[in-house]
């Protein structure tokens, strides 16, 4: 069960700034856990957020009772540290203190994000008997201090529902646009750092979108062509990105409803090509009523069209680094795939073989991939060639099947990240065309 906050009342702060020259002050409460009353890890938390707030100018902080953040064992620390200790691990790099520290349990509901490992899975990532041992420990001490083990970019999609006006702190691009917009949650895209003092102090620096007056459009995008289907929409996000950036868009001209697979998708793309952390829709997000609303009565600073051009760029750009038509690997699942989307793939692959040369490989949350089995769907899945995986995926676990000269894709986000992280070629289509891409191993969107 979730603890929510609801939207926080504010306790007045008065006095000075906690430090010389900063922003931040405190409440008697958080002055006291700054000084050590409530424990050295605690204090180094408070020491964190109270150096991260004076540099966003917050003037206080606000408390928070749902934070998503880092897993400890990530590539870069086992590579470094080996077999170092989770608790050290803890310490240094998410609390910046160069002795370990004894963590009380977490203050803050937490979850553990996506990592780069799906312990099922061990054998086709290499993973030997000491890296496994490893990351068990890792996960043992934080679920001993109460953060739950959800391994996903989606904690929305595995219960993690924030309510609207919800103070959170989420890491995770493609999560922050959604609670964000869709569910009228209030976060910024917070680091490991910051996420791990929140756990541990159930406190984050009040700035950025926890403020009302920072959530309002700034620009206007009027839709000039079809945006239907999941992969519209994703193409569409793209194109925000990259014509936005870091400004807040309300969204003119969709008719209806919008599923929230398709935002899913629409955010991970627009905070890829772009920083997109917020968007309105009037009727389908949160905190729009209607445009006049969102951009809160005033003009706004610049107006987009997407047209049907723009739709064919952006879809050209993202197969841009692809030389050829032959596929090794095709990825579906980023960000991890709902139930639906599972089973999209299973009604695809149905009574069909994926070609010998091909791995299908589909990436979900582990309590999803859980459902789907006892649905059946992995085993159609299994039984046609492909794996689902859980807990990671290609960009976080840097990892790719061997061999793999070029992917295809039906995500925006990884067909814009794995290029990069892995020196892969990429194809970005619908499902049903990286479906079709494994059953014949040819890439024809
Ligand atoms: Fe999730 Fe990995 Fe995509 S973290 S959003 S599946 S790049």
């Amino acid at each position: 069960m979730l603890t929510r906050t609801g939207t926080t009342p504010l306790a007045p702060v008065s006095g000075r700034p906690y430090r010389p020259g900063g922003t931040v002050r405190l409440t008697d409460v958080e002055r006291d856990m700054a000084e050590g009353g409530h424990g050295e890890a605690v204090a180094a938390a408070m020491d964190l957020l109270i150096r991260y707030g004076d540099i966003l100018g917050a003037g206080r902080l606000v408390e928070t009772g749902n934070v998503c953040g880092a897993n400890i064992f990530g590539p870069r620390h086992s590579r470094v540290y080996g077999d170092a200790d989770p608790v050290a691990l803890f310490s240094e790099f998410s609390l910046d203190s160069a002795t370990p520290l004894d963590v009380p349990p977490m203050r803050a509901h937490s979850c553990q994000l996506i990592g780069p490992y799906d312990p099922a899975n061990a054998e086709l990532q290499g993973l030997d008997d000491a890296t496994l041992d490893e990351i068990t420990r890792s996960e043992r001490y934080l679920a001993s201090l109460g953060v739950s083990l959800l391994n996903t970019c989606t904690p929305y999609q595995v219960g993690n529902v924030p309510a609207r006006g919800e103070h959170c702190a989420w890491m995770e691009s493609s999560a922050v646009p959604y609670i964000n917009s869709l569910l009228g949650a209030r976060t910024n895209t917070e680091g490991r750092e910051s996420t791990a003092a929140a756990m541990v102090t159930g406190r984050i620096p009040y700035a950025g979108l926890h403020l009302t007056e920072n959530r309002y459009a700034t620009h206007l995008v009027r839709v000039g062509t079809p945006v239907e289907s999941t992969f519209d929409w994703s193409v569409f996000g793209y194109f925000l990105g990259r014509h936005l950036r870091h400004e807040i868009p309300v969204i003119a001209g969709v008719p209806g409803g919008v599923d929230p697979v398709s935002l899913k998708q629409f955010g991970a793309s627009a905070n890829s090509s772009g920083d997109v952390e917020m968007y309105h829709i009037p009727g389908v997000t949160a905190e729009a009523v209607s445009v006049e609303h969102a951009l809160n009565g005033r003009p706004p600073v610049a107006e987009l069209r997407f047209t049907r051009r723009d739709h064919e760029d952006v879809v050209e750009q993202l197969n841009s680094t692809a030389t050829g038509d032959d596929i090794q690997f095709v990825m579906i699942g980023c960000p991890h795939a709902s139930l639906g989307q599972v089973l999209e793939v299973a009604r695809l692959l149905d009574g069909r073989r994926v070609s010998d040369s091909v791995h299908l490989w589909v990436y979900t949350p582990s309590a999803l991939r859980e459902v789907a089995r006892r649905n059946g769907w992995v085993d159609i899945i299994e039984r046609a060639g492909g794996k689902v995986w859980a807990d990671t995926c290609p960009a976080i676990g840097q990892f790719v099947p061997p061999g793999t000269k070029r992917f295809a894709t039906d995500s925006a986000k990884q067909v814009h990240y794995l290029p990069a992280i892995m020196g892969v070629e990429g194809r970005f289509g619908t499902t049903e065309a990286c479906v079709r891409a494994a059953l014949t191993g040819r890439w024809a969107a």
